[in-house]
């Protein structure tokens, strides 16, 4: 992975359609190497050949997806909800 602050310009060189797939709850897969512009203008390289790009926003190497995804928060527990009964 290579970041580079304020970006390039470079276009890509082949016009062959990559398969993207987007998961469910998860990144969105794409076949590298890409070249990522982010809303800030900087610019994130990756040669690898599956490349993992972030939805959820959660990500410490955002744009790139760091499996942050997974990690759900538990739910709050239900201050109403009975407790469960003890044994006599
Ligand atoms: S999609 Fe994986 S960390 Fe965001």
């Amino acid at each position: 992975m290579t970041s580079v602050p304020g970006g390039g310009t470079d276009e890509p060189t082949d016009d062959t359609a990559r398969p993207v797939r987007i998961t469910r709850d998860g990144p969105l897969m794409i076949q590298g190497p890409v070249r990522i512009e982010t809303p800030d203008g900087d610019v994130v390289e990756s040669d690898r050949f599956m490349v993992a790009i972030c939805t959820c926003r959660r990500s410490k190497t955002y744009p790139l997806c760091d499996t942050s995804h997974r990690k759900r928060r538990r739910p709050p527990r239900d201050s109403a909800a009975k407790p469960p009964e003890r044994p006599a």
